[in-house]
């Protein structure tokens, strides 16, 4: 079975979203086999998002990850990597497709409340990072 990882990002956890995003997924079918809420060190959060190091947003990427608690979420399904994709919607919640979680949630590309790795070798590398295989559901 497929894993991922989905995290609901500051704003998100700021305004409340967490159980509703958390039920969508058990909705779809998907398992939430890890849960925590923490604020991401800054190294670690420089590690997660290494892939945009030289893009000109990365500071301020890297400010709003750690400007408060997100909600780590480790996930299990058939094709959850690129499910989660889907139920995200597009980066930027402008174009996002109606009923995602971006575009019914979200506000701007900076502030766009959930994060999902983007393929296989991502999802095993963020999962590594925020989850030790004890704290997961078997
Ligand atoms: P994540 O799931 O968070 O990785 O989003 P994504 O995979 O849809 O987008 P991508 O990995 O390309 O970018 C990572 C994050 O950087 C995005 O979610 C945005 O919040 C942020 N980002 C991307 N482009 C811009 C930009 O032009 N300006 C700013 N401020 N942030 C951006
Ligand atoms: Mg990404």
């Amino acid at each position: 079975m497929q894993r991922t990882y989905a995290m609901i990002k500051p704003d998100g956890v700021r305004r409340q979203l967490t159980a509703r995003i958390l039920q969508r997924f058990i909705d779809k079918g998907y398992r939430v086999i890890g849960l925590k809420q923490l604020v991401i060190p800054r190294e670690l959060a420089e590690q997660h998002y290494a892939e945009h190091r030289e893009r000109p947003f990365f500071g301020e990427l890297v400010d709003f990850i750690t400007s408060g608690p997100v909600v780590a979420i480790a996930l299990e399904g058939e094709n959850v990597i690129t499910g989660l994709r889907a139920m995200m919607g597009a980066t930027n919640p402008k174009d996002a497709a109606p009923g995602t979680i971006r575009a019914d949630h979200a506000t701007t590309i900076g502030e766009n409340v959930i994060h999902g790795s983007a393929n296989e070798e991502d999802a095993a590398r963020e999962l590594g990072l925020f989850f030790g295989d004890a704290e997961l559901l078997r």
